[in-house]
């Protein structure tokens, strides 16, 4: 159905509820190992049969995505978990308990019958029950598990809007379902049980002291403080890429927002653009030649949600350098935080 030409005519489908006869169709299309761009309460989905390699393969061709990228598996019920982990150990069933449907990945070992399409040749294996109505219908629809990575072309921020979806998709998939704009606006947490010690391998709307809650003692994967090299072996293969980055070099700026502003000032011209806290747009604009808010200083969930379309924003504009406040690492900080350095190549200057 979706071959490496590109030349597909993408469906897009407004306003879906999840009684939509689209969220139908688009399970239909999913079983006929078709590719579909869905939204979830995160980030917009890329979506096929985690049960067929062939689909699975064509999600990497769509998205240019290096193959030893694992996807995550997304589920509409818990039992489900029994059918794509080996071994559920309780601390996962605590964890799943409390937080599904929602924004966690649970990393655990896989059984062999997951595809190594989906699991990138590891033996364990991500899952996730998502919260979005339309997302846990199509799941239904479709009868199997959903492998689904987010829905930007590899390397570009992820679609927070089925619009930005349609940007990096349309030609390359079958359908988009519209269900509106995505309410956390960060990719979920990705916790892995399948270590001594559970680690979290990438902050997300979970949080860490949330995750701390259930499990005690977690531990922080070193890749989500540094950049790491090529040859190196990552935990989260996702983590290594230069990511969630607009095509403008970016450089985050942490430290209390009345300093990072003035050190960004200091740098800035009229080719430059500039993320900024709601509260500092004034001081930018005039200064940089565009100006984004982030959301204001203290609403770190308005921050989450607008992050990554203020990231691709930049895109259509002529900005030479992108200077960004980033905000302290504290509940969904952290991961706010971190996708904004990680868009900087981890090029972070504390003021
Ligand atoms: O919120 C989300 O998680 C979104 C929505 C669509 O559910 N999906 C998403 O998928 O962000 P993706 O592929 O863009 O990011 C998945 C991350 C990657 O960093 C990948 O390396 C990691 O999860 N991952 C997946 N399976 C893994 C595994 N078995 N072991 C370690 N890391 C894994
Ligand atoms: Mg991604």
């Amino acid at each position: 159905m979706t071959g490496a030409s590109f030349s597909l005519e993408t469906e897009f489908c407004p306003d879906v509820t999840p009684e939509s006869d689209a969220v139908r169709r688009a399970g239909e299309i999913i079983r006929a190992g078709g590719l579909v761009g869905f939204p979830t309460e995160t980030v917009y989905g890329l979506g096929a049969d985690a049960r067929n390699s062939e689909a699975v393969a064509a999600i990497f061709r769509a998205k240019g995505r290096p193959q030893d990228n694992p996807l995550i598996c997304h589920i509409a019920h818990p039992e489900e978990l029994d059918t794509l982990a080996r071994t559920v150990p309780e601390a996962a069933r605590r964890l799943a308990e409390t937080y599904w449907p929602g924004p966690l990945t649970i990393i655990l070992p896989c059984r062999p019958e997951v595809p190594k399409e989906v699991t990138a040749g590891l033996d364990t294996v991500g899952i996730r029950l998502p919260s979005h109505p339309v997302a846990r219908a199509l799941i239904e629809a479709s009868g199997t598990p959903i492998a689904a990575p987010s829905g930007n072309r590899s390397g570009r921020p992820s679609p927070t809007t089925a619009a930005h979806m349609w940007e990096d998709m349309a030609g390359r998939i079958d359908m988009i379902l519209d269900g509106g704009p995505c309410t956390v606006g960060v990719e979920s947490t990705v916790v892995t049980l399948a270590a001594p010690v559970p680690r979290l391998l990438r902050p997300g709307g979970i949080t860490l002291e949330q995750l701390r809650a259930v499990l005690g003692e977690v531990e922080v994967d070193k890749a989500l403080r540094q950049k790491i090299d090529d040859s190196e072996k990552v935990s989260a293969p996702g983590m290594k890429y230069r990511h969630s980055a607009p095509a403008a070099p970016v450089t985050a700026v942490t430290g209390d927002p009345d300093r990072s502003a003035a050190y960004i000032l200091s740098q800035i011209g009229p080719d430059d653009g500039v993320i900024c806290y709601e509260e500092y747009l004034d001081r930018f604009l005039g200064a940089a030649g565009w100006v984004r808010s982030i959301g204001r200083e203290d609403r770190i969930d308005e921050q989450a949600r607008r992050v990554f379309d203020a990231l691709r924003s930049f895109d259509s504009t002529g900005a030479k350098r992108i200077f960004a406040q980033c905000p302290e690492e504290t509940g969904i900080g952290l991961a706010v935080a971190n996708r904004l350095k990680k868009a900087a190549g981890f090029h972070v200057v504390n003021v």
